[in-house]
């Protein structure tokens, strides 16, 4: 049995006490007022659908996690977070919208569900988090998964496109190009048989599709 109040163990770099109290304030701040309409953004590029089955991991106070609840419908959506504070923010904000969420005290790289549960897994601003060997075991978990014709949208930051970007680079908050391109082949090794990056109006960002088997 899991206990709900303490970190789960990873060698990621999570986000806790004052950090997590202040996180969603920060993210309004550093996006200029504009964090909601970039997390819808990301549910509407997944493609979420009424009905399907998604997880956000990492997925913080829940800011994709809701969004996407709020199109998919009641008991479809989980979450997950090693930091209980984090979460603990998540499910207060779901209970305030009714929205009924599975949220999990989990890591990515030991996700805690059977094989084949999602139609679509989102993983937002998070990646950054993870040494290299934590990243690539968590898209095998990312990769077990999902259906056999499941997808994944990941977005994050990167330096190597703007100055924004930089400037995130230089806060230790983005990949660099190298690190980009690093990451869509490990999700190549993982088994995804399409890995495409898709455009971004934001040079700082990048949204990487993989979709597990080509439809
Ligand atoms: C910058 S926040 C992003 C949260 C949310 N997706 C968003 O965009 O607002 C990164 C999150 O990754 C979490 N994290 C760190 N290591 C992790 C791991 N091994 N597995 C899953 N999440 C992890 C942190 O606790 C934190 O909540």
């Amino acid at each position: 049995m899991t206990d709900e109040a303490q970190p789960t163990e990873t060698r990621g770099r999570m986000i806790r006490g004052w950090m997590a109290r202040f996180y969603d304030a920060m993210s309004w701040v550093c996006s200029l007022g504009g964090e909601a309409k970039t997390n819808r953004e990301i549910v509407e590029r997944a493609g979420i659908k009424p009905g399907e089955r998604v997880l956000d991991v990492g997925c913080g106070t829940g800011g994709q996690t809701l969004p996407a609840a709020e199109v998919t419908g009641p008991g479809n959506v989980a979450g997950i977070d090693p930091s209980p504070d984090m979460l603990e923010r998540a499910r207060e904000k779901a209970a305030k919208k009714r929205l009924d969420i599975d949220f999990r005290g989990a890591a990515i790289e030991k996700l805690p569900f059977d094989d084949q549960q999602f139609d679509v897994v989102l993983s937002s601003f998070m990646l950054h988090h993870l040494p290299k060997d934590v990243m690539r075991r968590g898209f095998g978990e990312i990769y077990r998964v999902l259906k056999p014709d499941g997808r994944l949208l990941a977005v994050d930051f990167t330096s190597g496109r703007s100055l924004i970007g930089r400037v995130m680079g230089f806060l230790g908050h983005a990949h660099k190009l190298e690190g980009l391109n690093g990451i869509k082949s490990m999700l190549a090794e993982a088994g995804f048989s399409t890995v495409e990056e898709l455009p971004s109006k934001q040079g700082h960002l990048f949204y990487l599709r993989a979709q597990k088997m080509d439809q």
